[in-house]
C-alpha cells in the first residue's frame, strides 16, 4: 500500500468491520487516524471522539473536538434496516451530508470526504425527483423534518443510501469549487455484523443468493482498499463518483445478464 506517513484522516464507524479495517491499514501505513463512533475501536488510533450520529447536539460535540486539518474525512458509519427509520436516515444520511459540509473548514486543500453507500441504493433513478427535494433542506434539522413528512415506501435503508448515493454525484462539483472531491464506495455484501440485519430486511435468499454466484461475500479488506484509494492523491481527479465494489453482480444486473434481485 501506499505510504500515508504524515496524513491525517477522521475515520467514522472506525469501532467495526469496513471501518476497523479502513483504520486499521491506514495507520499500518503511518497514518494518524482519529476515531468518530459510538463505540470504542480496537484499532491503535491516535484519538476516540465518542459521537452518536443520530443526534446532531452530540455530532456538534464532536466537531468541536477534531482538530484539523485532516487529509480526509472517510465516512463509514453505517445502520442496518432494522433500526427504526428515522435512525436509519440519520446516521446513513444527515449525518454523512452535515460531516461532509463541517469538512469544509476541517480539510487541507486538494482534501477530501469518502463516504461508503451501498449498492442496495442502485434504486436511486427511479426515485430522483423525490431525493432532489430532499437535497433542496439546508441542515440535518430539515432534512430530518422533510423525512417525517415525506415517508418511503419500502426499506428505509435503501432510501437513505439512494440519498446519499445521489448527495455525492450532485456536490462533486461543489467540492471540486472550493478545492476538495467527494466521491462515495458501493460496497455490496460483505462479511461484518450488519449482514446478519440485512438478510432479515432484504431476505436471506438475495444476500446469500449473491454469495452463491460469487463464491464468497465481501470481507472489510476488499472495501477498505477501495475506500483508502479514493481518499489519496492517486484518486486526485476522480470527483462526485461512487465506485461499486461488489465482485460484478451490479455489472450483470445493469447490463440484463441476472435479474434485479429483490430487496
Ligand atoms: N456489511 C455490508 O454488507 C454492507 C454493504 C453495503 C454497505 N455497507 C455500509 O458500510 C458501512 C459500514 O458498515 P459495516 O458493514 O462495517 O457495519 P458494522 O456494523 O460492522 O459497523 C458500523 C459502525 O458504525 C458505527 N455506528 C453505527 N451507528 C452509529 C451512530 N449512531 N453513531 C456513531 N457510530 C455509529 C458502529 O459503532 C460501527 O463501528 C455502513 O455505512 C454500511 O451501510 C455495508
Amino acid at each position: 500500500m501506499t505510504d500515508h506517513t504524515g496524513k491525517r484522516y477522521v475515520v467514522t464507524g472506525a469501532a467495526s468491520g469496513i471501518g476497523h479495517s479502513v483504520a486499521e491499514k491506514l495507520i499500518k501505513a503511518g497514518a494518524e487516524v482519529t476515531s468518530l463512533d459510538r463505540n470504542d475501536p480496537t484499532a491503535p488510533v491516535a484519538r476516540q471522539v465518542k459521537v452518536d450520529l443520530a443526534d446532531e447536539e452530540s455530532i456538534d460535540a464532536a466537531l468541536a473536538q477534531l482538530e484539523g486539518p485532516y487529509d480526509a474525512l472517510i465516512n463509514v458509519a453505517g445502520v442496518p434496516g432494522t433500526a427504526p427509520s428515522d435512525v436509519v436516515f440519520a446516521v446513513n444520511t444527515l449525518a454523512v451530508r452535515k460531516l461532509a459540509e463541517a469538512f469544509f473548514e476541517l480539510l487541507v486543500p486538494g482534501g477530501n470526504v469518502t463516504v461508503i453507500s451501498s449498492t442496495a441504493g442502485f434504486g436511486w433513478p427511479q426515485r430522483l425527483e423525490t431525493i432532489r427535494e430532499f437535497l433542496a433542506t439546508d441542515t440535518y434539522e430539515e432534512g430530518a423534518a422533510w423525512y417525517r413528512d415525506h415517508p418511503q415506501e419500502g426499506n428505509a435503508y435503501n432510501f437513505s443510501k439512494e440519498c446519499t448515493t445521489v448527495y455525492v454525484h450532485a456536490m462533486g462539483l461543489a467540492f471540486h469549487e472550493l478545492g476538495f472531491r467527494l466521491n462515495a464506495v458501493l460496497p455490496g455484501p460483505v462479511e461484518t455484523p450488519i449482514l446478519q440485519d440485512f438478510r432479515e430486511t432484504m431476505g436471506e435468499d438475495t444476500i446469500d443468493g449473491l454469495a452463491t454466484l460469487l463464491g464468497r461475500h465481501a470481507n472489510p479488506e476488499d472495501i477498505a482498499d477501495v475506500a483508502i484509494f479514493l481518499a489519496s492523491d492517486e484518486a486526485r481527479w476522480v470527483n462526485g463518483e461512487s465506485i461499486t465494489v461488489d465482485g460484478g453482480t451490479g455489472g450483470a444486473v445493469l447490463s440484463g445478464s441476472v435479474p434485479i434481485p429483490e430487496f
